[in-house]
């Protein structure tokens, strides 16, 4: 019954979604599943949208419990691309068709609005149908204002969790309140905004979920990003136990339903844990993939997790294959810029 208002609605309160998430059978969660496909069509039909994905540098002031370029992690070795290399980056990528480019990087102040600006810009004069997205963290609105006007067109910065206890301990000099500001400024300057959270950290239970499902519901960002949490072993959750590409999926499913239009990619971080993972997201909702852009000998070393996967399926350069890998789960590969529905710019 509540998965059937769910899906009527788009919308179910926090105390509904508790008791979804708590006596979801095995049954039910198909039923979920089978509604979001319905859903997910009806809004985008079987496309799944493709973003290439360039790190640009994994040089990070913050400290995050679980992340492996947390600041006080000496054994990673750290590297930061050049403009040249991110250019060079970006004409391989648009070669090779891709038309949205995705730049995420630690906080790293050595990418100053005016090296960023000048990035955008030249490939903007240069492209006239891609899009350009920053994952990059917290800057300031004025910042935040700049690259949107020097042409960048969407902002990912996850929420990473509601809760805020845990989010206090696990971010060290970080506050969910800038977090939430950031977000705000994002949508206001006319971005289309990507938010999310991470499944399974240390302390959660299923339930818990309720209240981020609840903050991304209020939000209405354009884009979605969940994934299961998976240890570092330089990190000090190494010990802990990681998410399940079951509950990640359970929840993919949830956010189709409660934000219809919503793009949702299916993310490294679930191809990682589980080789179908992305296969069993399309048919839970998601939309996106964003397969790995970045110089080859730059991709071990952005390792915010254990067993990061980024060749085969998750290289850019295998186009052919990932296309052909979606063709067989039976949705379309689209190349297009892909925006949100519901977009467009100030
Ligand atoms: N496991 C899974 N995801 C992680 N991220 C950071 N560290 C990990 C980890 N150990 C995610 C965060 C961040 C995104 C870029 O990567 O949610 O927002």
């Amino acid at each position: 019954y509540l998965i059937d208002k769910l899906s009527i609605k788009n919308d179910l309160s926090q105390e509904e979604l508790e008791v979804l998430l708590t006596n979801l059978t095995e049954e039910d969660r198909d039923y979920l599943i089978d509604k979001a496909y319905e859903v997910r069509k009806q809004y985008y039909g079987n496309t799944v949208f493709f973003r290439g994905l360039i790190e640009i540098s994994n040089i990070c002031k913050c400290d995050c419990f679980y992340c492996g370029i947390r600041a006080s992690n000496k054994k990673a070795s750290r590297y930061r691309l050049s403009k040249e290399e991110i250019l060079e980056c970006c004409y391989r990528g648009y070669s090779l068709g891709y038309r949205t480019f995705v730049f995420q990087g630690g906080e790293d102040s050595y990418f100053s609005d005016e090296l960023l600006e000048s990035i955008i810009k030249t490939l903007k004069g240069k492209y006239s149908d891609i899009a350009i997205t920053l994952s990059l963290g917290e800057r300031g609105e004025e910042s935040f204002k700049r690259l949107y006007e020097a042409g960048a067109d969407r902002y990912l910065l996850r929420h990473e969790t509601v809760n805020e206890k845990l989010y206090k301990e696990l971010h060290p000099n970080m506050s969910l309140d800038n977090r939430k500001k950031c977000l705000e400024y994002l949508k206001e300057i006319g971005y289309q905004v990507g938010s999310g959270f991470l499944i399974g950290l240390p302390g959660l239970k299923l339930t818990d979920y309720a209240k981020d499902l609840i903050f991304l519901k209020k939000l209405k960002p354009h884009m979605v990003g969940i994934g299961p949490f998976i240890p570092h072993e330089d990190t000090p959750l190494k010990n802990e136990n990681g998410g399940t590409a079951y509950d990640t999926i359970t929840l993919l499913a949830i956010i189709r339903l409660l934000l219809p239009d919503v793009l949702l990619p299916a993310t490294t971080a679930l191809g990682t844990i589980d080789p179908k993972g992305r296969e069993k997201g399309f048919k839970a909702g998601a939309n996106v993939i964003m397969p790995n852009l970045s110089p080859m000998e730059c991709r071990k070393k952005y390792a915010l997790y254990n067993g990061k996967v980024f060749l085969g399926k998750e290289s850019a350069e295998e186009k052919l294959k990932i296309e052909n890998s979606i063709l067989e789960a039976g949705f379309q590969p689209v190349l297009t810029r892909g925006d949100n529905v519901r977009w467009k710019r100030k």
